[in-house]
């Protein structure tokens, strides 16, 4: 099953990760984040009931995933990375769709996820597919110079009549 692309030029297409694709998305997770997951958790959340998530696949290989889990009838993001060559083109746009469709297939009322305050090209992707602040989490993450960084809890609601986001988050 296809979940959308490929778009423009581009050769990628969306599809669903599966549990047997968990080593190579640890292997593109440790090159896209600081503080890897392994194969095993990756296999476990896309093990659980709740666990979804999509690859973009160009040709034979995986140059994308995202992570997303769903509990009490909301979704979480729980993990999004696009490797390094293949950034610009509109991977993380669609697996950020993709993963938007997929919870609202599953009768999810919306998706959270948490990002780096620092991190403008996440930040950038959320804020265009539709996300907005709804909290803060002080000091959450931490660099690799061991310098705390605050997180960001976004939220997109898959329901029409919403209430906005708190106007008080600075961004
Ligand atoms: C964030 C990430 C997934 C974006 O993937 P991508 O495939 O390059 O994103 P896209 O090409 O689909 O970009 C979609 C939009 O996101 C924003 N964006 C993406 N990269 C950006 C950057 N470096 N700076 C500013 N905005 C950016 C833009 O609004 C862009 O739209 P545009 O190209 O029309 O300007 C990728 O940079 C990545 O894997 N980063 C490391 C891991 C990470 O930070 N994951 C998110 C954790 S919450």
């Amino acid at each position: 099953m296809s979940l959308g692309g490929p778009r423009r030029a581009n050769r990628w297409t969306i599809l669903p990760a599966l549990s047997g694709d968990a080593p190579v998305l640890a292997a593109l997770h440790t090159a896209c984040f600081e503080d890897p997951w392994q194969a095993e958790l990756i296999g476990r959340v896309l093990g659980t009931p709740g666990g979804f998530g999509m690859v973009a696949r160009d040709r034979d290989e995986i140059v994308g995933f995202a992570l997303c889990r769903s509990a009490a009838g909301e979704g979480e993001v729980l993990t999004l990375c696009v490797r390094q060559a293949s950034r610009r083109h509109g991977i993380g746009r669609a697996l950020v769709r993709a993963a938007l469709d997929l919870a609202k297939a599953r009768g999810l009322a919306s998706l959270f996820l948490e990002v780096a305050e620092n991190n403008a090209a996440a930040r950038g992707l959320y804020a265009d597919a539709g996300f907005e602040a709804v909290g803060r989490r002080s000091g959450y993450y931490r660099n690799a110079s061991g310098i705390a960084v605050d997180a960001l809890t976004l939220h997109c609601s898959l329901v029409q009549g919403t209430p906005r986001a708190i106007s008080d988050i600075s961004q």
